[in-house]
């Protein structure tokens, strides 16, 4: 007997071209974006230059692709299995702490050498609130990984407190990188289209992986329902 596999609908192609397309551009976006910066900011050229650098690095490409290896439309490595995709995601997430704290001691260090007040713009305040976030996100997310120190706690659901909590996490990474464009530093280099079309990249990225992972919950909510 010859089974006649069915062809998937009309919409269910178009809704899977959309999102492989979106999650190609978000590829695009978080390297192209992170080589722009690294150009402009030429790290080693100052102490201040690694800021901007290693902030992008984190932010825009290791957060970025740190999620995006879960998409089912968009991961580079979607034939290797959940463990292994597991593996690399914290791999990712552990660098991209680790440039987060080094990109905000140059900041710290180069403003305390300048003699210049700290925290004192919405940039500065929202970067420091977001590199908390960050160590947060990663300290809970110890149980999931050691499962013993799960105590009481059901799986199932740390898994859905740290996938919200990361896309809080990473929703303040995109608005501190869009901050930061407005700085005098950046805005009195890149002007007019390409200031615009630099914003573009941490904005639109934002909202690619907003739905990423909202309808990863949205589809388990269906399954369990
Ligand atoms: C998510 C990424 C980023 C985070 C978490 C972050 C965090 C911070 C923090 C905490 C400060 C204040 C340090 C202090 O006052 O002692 C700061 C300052 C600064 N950052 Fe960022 N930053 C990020 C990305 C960027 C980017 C991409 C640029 C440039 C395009 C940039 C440019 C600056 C500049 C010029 C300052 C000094 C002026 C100010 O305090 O606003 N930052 N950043």
């Amino acid at each position: 007997m010859v089974i006649q596999k069915k062809e998937p609908e009309p919409e269910t192609r178009f809704y899977g071209f959309t999102r492989t397309t979106s999650a190609l551009l978000t590829h695009i976006i978080s390297l192209g974006f992170t080589l722009f910066i690294a150009l402009l900011s030429r790290p080693g050229s100052s102490l201040f230059s690694w800021h901007p650098f290693l902030m992008t690095i984190a932010f825009s490409f290791l957060m970025t692709e740190a999620i995006l290896l879960f998409s089912p439309y968009g991961s580079p490595i979607k034939k290797l299995s959940h463990k292994t995709k597991v593996q690399v995601h914290w791999t990712l997430q552990g660098v991209c702490v680790t440039c987060a704290m080094l990109g905000m001691t140059a900041i710290i260090y180069n403003k305390h050498l300048n003699d210049k007040p700290h925290f004192t713009s919405w940039h500065g305040l929202l970067g420091v609130l977001t590199v908390g976030a960050v160590s947060a996100q990663c300290v809970a997310a110890m149980p999931l990984h050691y499962t013993s120190l799960a105590k009481g706690w059901s799986l199932a659901k740390l898994k859905r407190y740290h996938a919200a909590s990361g896309l809080v996490t990473y929703l303040l990474g995109s608005g501190s990188l869009l901050l930061g464009l407005c700085s005098v530093w950046f805005s009195s280099s890149v002007g007019g289209y390409a200031w615009y079309l630099s914003a573009l990249c941490p904005a639109l990225s934002a909202l690619i992986i907003m739905n990423q992972v909202s309808s990863a919950y949205v589809a388990k909510k269906r399954l369990q329902s």
